[in-house]
């Protein structure tokens, strides 16, 4: 049996979803939808690869090993509190639950060009990224639809200043690092870029065929009016 947070801890298990709803739901709300009080993302259906790979980087120090960075510091804590096994189970059942589509204020960036944005994510995003922001795992790079766009934000700006992304041999950190560095020159760049990316997501009242229809097509712009 494997216990998990030693004697204090209540659980010990390596069903997937047990763990999803005993650890991971208190801060990534039981959808997997994030909590914008403690700056949590939005993370059911996150790709196993990206999942597995942000782990191993929490782990291994090279996400979350600052004090400076609370959220990714909180996380760290979490991600070494779990045996391989169980990191394999909830990995396998985040990736199957359903993608959360940001809406409301998870959704809204102000004072943001979307069209700005868009000329920026086409120059120096969606090489890696793709068209249409569902990310490659090729070259590492998550997708980004499906995250909270104050959470996108805030992860550009951790980049930007080395919190993230800067520790040697993260090989896929450093390539944000650098991006951001030279590329993303201001605020006003960040929110342009990230207000274009929420224009990716489905809509939220569409079906899940609709939605899924809507991501392959990436169909720029087509929120920016509302
Ligand atoms: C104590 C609160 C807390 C718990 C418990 C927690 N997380 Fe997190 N998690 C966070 C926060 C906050 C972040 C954002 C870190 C940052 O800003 O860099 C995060 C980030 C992540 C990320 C990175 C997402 C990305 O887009 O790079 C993944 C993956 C993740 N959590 C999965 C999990 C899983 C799976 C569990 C359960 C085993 C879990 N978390 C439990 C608070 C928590
Ligand atoms: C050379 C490839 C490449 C380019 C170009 C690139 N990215 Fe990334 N991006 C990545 C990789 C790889 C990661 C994952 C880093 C990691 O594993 O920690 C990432 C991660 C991110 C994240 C963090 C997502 C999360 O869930 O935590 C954001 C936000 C992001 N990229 C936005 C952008 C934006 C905006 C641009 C354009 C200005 C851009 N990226 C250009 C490769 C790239």
């Amino acid at each position: 049996m494997i216990v998990l947070f030693g004697s204090s801890g209540a659980m010990a298990s390596t069903d997937g979803k047990m763990i999803f709803q005993t650890v991971c739901a208190q801060c990534h709300g039981t959808a997997g939808e994030g909590k914008p009080e403690i700056k949590s993302p939005s993370i059911a259906g996150m790709p196993a690869w990206y999942v597995n790979t942000q782990f191993a980087n929490l782990r291994e120090g090279r996400r979350g090993h600052d004090a400076a960075d609370p959220q990714s510091f909180m996380m760290a804590a979490i991600a070494k509190a779990l045996q391989p096994e169980q990191i394999k189970a909830v990995v396998a059942y985040v990736e199957q639950m359903p993608m959360k589509v940001p809406v409301g204020k998870d959704r809204e960036i102000v004072n943001a060009s979307a069209e700005d944005g868009m000329r920026l994510f086409q120059e120096r995003c969606m090489e890696c990224h793709r068209y249409n922001a569902s990310g490659e795992m090729t070259f590492g790079s998550p997708p980004l639809i499906g995250r909270q766009g104050w959470y996108l934000e805030e992860q550009l700006r951790k980049f930007k200043s080395g919190k993230r992304g800067a520790i040697k041999n993260d090989v896929n950190g450093a390539k944000m690092v650098q991006i951001t560095q030279f590329f993303v020159e201001d605020e006003q760049m960040l929110r342009d870029v990230v207000a274009y990316i929420m224009t990716l997501n489905p809509d939220p009242a569409a079906t899940p065929e609709e939605q899924q229809r809507q991501i392959i097509e990436g169909s720029p712009f087509k929120s920016v009016e509302r």
